[in-house]
C-alpha cells in the first residue's frame, strides 16, 4: 500500500502556504550578501522588536531548561487589564495563526461551510479545507469587504465568518458600525471571527466588548508579531465569551506559547513610546508610498494598515527583479491578483530605496 493510499485525502489535496520570502533565501539563490537584502514582504515592524520586548525576552532565555507557563498566566492578567475583560476571556497561540487552527479544531466538521471574502488572508481557507469544510468565497467591493453579502452568504451550514480588518492583503477596513449591524444579523448558529492582526494601526479600532457583553458568538484576534514587532517569538491572542476561550484553550497544546515569547509579549504591551514611534513612522511611510507611487501613474489602494496595494503590470515579473535588486515584496498571484505587488511600509529609507528599485525595473 502507498503511504498516500493511508493519508486523511484532505491533507493531500491540502493547498500549501506560501510565505514571504526570507531574507537567508533570496541571499542563497541570488548569491547575495543577506544584509544588504531589504524585506518589505510580510507586514513586519521596519523599527525592529520592541525594546523593552527584547530585554525581557533575553532575561528570560536565563530560564530556557523550564516549561513554560502553558496558561499563560501573566500575559493573560495583563492583555484582560488592557481590554477591560477578565483573564479567562484569552487564549494564547503560537501567533494568532495558531488560533485560526484552534477554531477549526473546536468548530470544523467536514461539510460545514465556513464565509470569508476574497480576497482575504489565505490561512482562512488553509484551515477551513485542512477541516474538511467548505469556504464560501465572497468577493471584496472596491477592495473592500461587502459585509453585506458576507450576511447573504450565510447558510444552515455556516459555522464560522472570518472578518479581517484591516484586511490583509489590501489594507483595507470596515467601521464600528458595519461590523456591530453585521454580527447583530448573524443566525444564532455562527461564530464570528473579526481578525484584528493589524488593530493598533488604527486610530480607533472597533469595541467588541458590546457584542460580548449580549452574548454573541464573536473573537477578537489580536498579534504581538506586527507593532510590537515580534513575530519571530509567534506570540498573538484570541478574546471573546470565557466559555469560548475555554473551548480553545482544551484544544491547543500544552505548551503552545514559549516562555521568551510570553515575558517579551508582557513586556511590549507597556512599551508605549516604541509603539507610538512604530504608529508614526507607518502614517508617514503610508502617505509618502501611496503619493509615490500614485505620482509614477500606478494605481494604489488605499490603506489604514502598515502595507499597501500597488498595480504594476505583471506582478511576477516585478517581484522577481525587485529581489535581483535586494528588495523582498509580495507578490499577489496566490491570492488572484496577478498585477499586483504587496508592498510592506518600511523606514522613509527604505521605501526610498523600495522606489528606486522599482524605477529602475518599470524602465528596463
Ligand atoms: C490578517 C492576518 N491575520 C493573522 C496573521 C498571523 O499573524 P501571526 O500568526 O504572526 O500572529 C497575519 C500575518 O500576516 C495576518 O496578516
Amino acid at each position: 500500500m502507498t503511504l498516500s493510499a493511508l493519508v486523511n485525502p484532505s491533507v493531500l489535496t491540502q493547498p500549501v502556504y506560501e510565505p514571504g520570502k526570507p531574507i537567508e533565501d533570496v541571499a542563497r539563490e541570488l548569491g547575495l550578501d543577506p544584509a544588504g537584502i531589504l524585506k518589505l514582504a510580510s507586514n513586519e515592524n521596519p523599527l525592529g522588536p520592541s525594546p523593552l520586548g527584547v530585554a525581557a525576552a533575553t532575561r528570560a532565555l536565563a530560564h530556557g531548561e523550564l516549561y513554560p507557563d502553558g496558561g499563560c498566566f501573566v500575559l493573560r492578567q495583563k492583555l484582560a487589564l488592557r481590554h477591560g475583560l477578565a483573564p479567562e476571556q484569552f487564549v494564547v497561540g503560537n501567533g494568532s495563526n495558531e488560533i485560526l487552527e484552534l477554531l477549526g479544531h473546536v468548530f470544523l466538521r467536514p461539510g460545514d461551510e465556513v464565509v470569508m471574502g476574497a480576497p482575504a488572508f489565505i490561512v482562512y481557507k488553509l484551515v477551513t479545507l485542512l477541516f474538511g469544510a467548505r469556504p464560501i468565497e465572497v468577493p471584496l467591493v472596491n477592495h473592500r469587504h461587502d459585509l453585506d453579502a458576507l450576511a447573504r452568504a450565510i447558510t444552515p451550514r455556516t459555522k464560522l465568518v472570518f472578518l479581517p480588518s484591516p484586511n490583509n492583503p489590501t489594507g483595507t477596513a470596515n467601521t464600528e458600525a458595519e461590523i456591530h449591524a453585521l454580527v447583530r444579523a448573524l443566525p444564532d448558529h455562527v461564530v464570528f471571527v473579526l481578525d484584528e492582526a493589524y488593530a493598533e494601526y488604527l486610530d480607533n479600532p472597533p469595541d467588541l466588548r458590546p457584542l460580548l457583553a449580549e452574548g454573541r458568538k464573536v473573537i477578537g484576534l489580536r498579534t504581538f508579531s506586527k507593532i510590537f514587532g515580534l513575530a519571530s517569538l509567534r506570540v498573538g491572542y484570541g478574546y471573546g465569551s470565557p466559555e469560548l476561550a475555554g473551548l480553545l484553550n482544551r484544544v491547543r497544546q500544552p505548551f503552545n506559547v514559549n516562555a521568551i515569547g510570553q515575558a517579551a509579549a508582557v513586556a511590549a504591551l507597556d512599551d508605549d513610546a516604541f509603539v507610538r514611534e512604530a504608529r508614526a513612522v507607518n502614517a508617514a511611510g503610508l502617505r509618502e508610498l501611496e503619493a509615490a507611487l500614485a505620482s509614477r501613474g500606478l494605481l494604489v489602494v488605499p490603506s489604514v494598515a502598515n502595507f499597501l496595494l500597488v498595480k504594476v503590470g505583471d506582478g511576477g515579473r516585478v517581484f522577481s527583479e525587485l529581489q535581483r535588486r535586494g528588495v523582498i515584496v509580495r507578490p499577489m498571484k496566490p491570492y488572484g491578483m496577478p498585477e499586483w505587488l504587496r508592498v510592506t511600509v518600511g523606514t522613509a529609507g527604505q521605501n526610498g530605496r523600495f522606489l528606486s528599485a522599482l524605477d529602475a525595473v518599470l524602465a528596463g
